[in-house]
């Protein structure tokens, strides 16, 4: 049995981690600046939450974060606690505190517990933009080219945790997410992938953005199986690992949700984000034995229908192919 702390455990992929860790009889201990009207009061029953120790801290305070962790006697730690690219757009010098000063206490954590393993996640964002790698599906070793605040501190990340494993044997697992989506989904970038199906989901009407991009659709259930797989395997050679879930044009999605809610209204601007998308995943699979369960269609379907039965609306089926 494991004692897991999940920084960042009220937030979207902390949530769905947080909820699998407790269908795997784990003690979690979720630990975030807003333990209140955050993602998990969308993602878990009323059961769940009572099983879940909340604990408001920040990862700043070092002193807090280790009282915490020995007074529950943690054994794992998943971090997830981070600004996401317009918040450290906005506030530099707080991205700094919190991605590069608190991601070392978190290490400090790791090595001064000894800690079984420490997995946590970086973003696809460390590879920039597609103009600037020359292969169409990017490798795990790629150069980094961060465009933002965000993508350089996840690549200074990417750089203290495999010191920490090399020089104090701090063993971490870590994972370039994608466009993660699902119910709970309320900040950043991606959010936008959630929203494409919100709405019609709804029957509102809807905008959708980057209507020219095609991206990774990385249903959260995925990333959280990855996160949990990270805590399970025995060794691996790769420190961080690129994620694939399914690429797939923002347009063929939009169609997707138009064919599940007939005469929704969607209007779908042009544009991309200027992310890489396209990342080669084979050491993932190799390494960590990992095989994406969620094609967009079916993520898509179950998050439109997440949305309809917190609205107390009947489900959506499946179009016909
Ligand atoms: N969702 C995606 O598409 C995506 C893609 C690539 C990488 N990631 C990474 O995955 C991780 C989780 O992202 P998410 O989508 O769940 O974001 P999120 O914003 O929903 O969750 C992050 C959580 O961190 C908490 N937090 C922020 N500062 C903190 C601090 N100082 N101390 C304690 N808690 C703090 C926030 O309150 C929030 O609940 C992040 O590291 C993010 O960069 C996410």
């Amino acid at each position: 049995m494991s004692t897991v702390l999940v920084t960042g455990g009220t937030g979207f992929i902390g949530s769905y981690v947080v909820r699998r860790l407790l269908q795997r009889g784990d003690t979690v201990v979720a630990y975030d600046l807003v333990p209140d009207q955050n993602a998990i009061q969308m993602v878990l029953t009323p059961e769940e939450a009572a099983s879940v120790t909340l604990v408001r801290g920040d990862i700043r305070d070092s002193l807090h974060l280790f009282r915490t962790i020995k007074e529950h006697g943690v054994t794992d730690l998943v971090h997830l606690a981070s600004l996401l690219i317009p918040a450290c757009n906005e506030n530099p010098p707080l991205a700094v505190q919190i991605m590069g000063d608190a991601f070392v206490n978190i290490l400090e954590a790791a090595r001064t517990f000894g800690l079984r393993r420490l997995v946590w996640a970086s973003s696809v964002a460390v590879f920039g933009s597609p103009e600037d790698q020359r292969e169409e599906y990017v490798s795990n070793d790629a150069p980094h080219y961060p465009r933002t605040v965000y993508a350089g501190l996840k690549s200074l990340e990417e750089v203290l945790a495999k010191y920490y494993a090399s020089a104090y044997g701090v063993d971490s697992i870590g994972f370039r997410f994608t466009a993660a989506y699902g119910v709970g989904r309320i900040r950043g970038v991606s959010a936008f992938a959630t929203a494409l199906m919100e709405k019609p989901a709804l029957g509102q009407p809807s905008t959708v953005l980057y209507g020219d991009d095609v991206v990774d659709w990385e249903y959260v259930e995925d990333a959280a199986s990855m996160i949990l797989r990270a805590l399970e395997v025995d060794g691996v050679n790769t420190r961080i690992f690129n994620t694939r879930c399914d690429i797939r044009p923002v347009r063929e999605v939009a169609e997707f949700v138009k064919r599940v809610v007939p005469g929704a209204q969607m209007e779908v601007q042009g544009g991309t984000t200027g992310i890489v998308w396209k990342c080669d995943d084979s050491l993932l699979r190799q390494e960590l034995g990992f095989e994406p369960e969620w094609p967009m269609e079916r993520g898509c379907l179950a998050t439109m229908n997440e949305f309809r039965r917190r609205a107390n609306l009947p489900p959506l089926n499946a179009p016909q192919s």
